[in-house]
């Protein structure tokens, strides 16, 4: 009872904390329609980043007051963040779980306290029904898919033998890593010339996606084709290690990413990486949309997902427009 107490007090210093920093003298003086509980993974990513900016910025459109808490990658400060929402009654609870498994203790206390749960970005594993309202987030299984297909496409262009796959993962066991993986070797699985050598974690991580890639080239050196990276961050690591092994990125070998971020598209048109997959981080208004609906007491679709473009070598890049993140 204290501790709930305790957790209560804390939530509403946070609150208030927050939005004394954020709202002008005018805005502070109307009463927000409705109070959201966000808890973020972290910032491991360009994505995530502009995935966070993204919702603040639709939070102020939209009128809505945010309590905004950072995991820094840690899921057990996402739960305690949902424990905080729950103590301090927010309107509604969204979250972009780090993983999949481990959300049902928590989330059956938010249904008992009446809180409608959204998901963002990402998906949770559970046997438990009516724990989540809605979810928001990209089609990654898709986005492996069109993944594979370009690689098909390239290797016949290049009239390929046998093409030799590297794989850098997500973060283990996050809906993105597994489906990703599932959509791009489901796309290629029926493809005699595809081989994948070697599938290794990179965490989303920059720093890790250049520590997988130079144990990739250590052990495959001249043997890979193809370099499959789950996100921007884990490529863009990569591709120094690539290059100072003495290869061509985007000519010796193949490169294929996904996210879309500015950076990743840079490269991509000066050749350096072959395809990009986009997954966009503007999920703000989809989420502030549904939030106001839920508290109006209106039904809202049970799976959102955002439309999404692909971006390769074998468009003009030209036409490519700023990307925003
Ligand atoms: O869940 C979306 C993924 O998480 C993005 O691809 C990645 O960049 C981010 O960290």
């Amino acid at each position: 009872m204290i501790k709930r107490w305790i957790q209560a007090l804390f939530a509403a210093l946070l609150l208030v904390f927050s939005l004394s920093g954020c709202k002008g003298d005018s805005e502070q003086a109307h009463e927000p329609q409705l109070l959201l509980g966000f808890s973020q993974i972290g910032t491991e990513s360009a994505w995530r980043i502009g995935n966070t900016l993204d919702i603040k910025e639709q939070a102020d459109k939209y009128g809505v007051s945010l309590m905004l808490e950072n995991a820094n990658q840690k899921q057990e400060n996402q739960i305690d963040a949902l424990r905080r929402f729950i103590a301090y009654q927010v309107d509604v609870i969204a979250f972009s779980p780090i993983v999949e498994e481990g959300w049902d203790n928590v989330l059956q206390e938010a249904k008992e306290a009446g809180i409608p749960v959204v998901l963002v970005d990402r998906d949770i594993s559970t046997k438990k029904d009516g724990l989540i309202t809605c979810k928001i987030g990209a089609d990654f299984y898709n986005e492996g898919l069109m993944a594979g297909e370009y690689l098909i496409r390239k290797a016949d262009s290049l009239e390929m033998e046998r093409v030799n796959i590297v794989e850098i993962t997500g973060t283990a066991n996050s809906t993105p890593m597994m489906q990703r993986q599932a959509g791009f070797m489901d796309a290629i699985s029926g493809d005699e010339r595809m081989n994948v050598l070697c599938s290794i974690d990179g965490d989303f991580l920059k720093s890790r996606g250049a520590e997988c890639m130079r144990e990739l080239l250590a052990e495959y050196g001249d043997e890979i084709d193809v370099v499959f990276s789950h996100n921007d961050e884990m490529t863009i690591g990569a591709l120094p290690e690539i290059e100072e092994a003495g290869y061509r990125p985007g000519s010796d070998m193949i490169i294929i990413s996904i996210d879309g971020g500015q950076e990743a598209i840079d490269i991509l048109k000066e050749g350096k990486i072959n395809c990009v997959v986009e997954c966009t981080p503007k999920l703000g208004k989809a989420l502030m949309e549904t939030a106001l609906k839920l508290k109006a007491g209106e039904e809202v679709e049970t799976i959102i997902h955002p439309e999404e473009q692909f971006f390769s070598d074998e468009q003009d890049m030209s036409l490519i427009a700023p990307r925003g993140y």
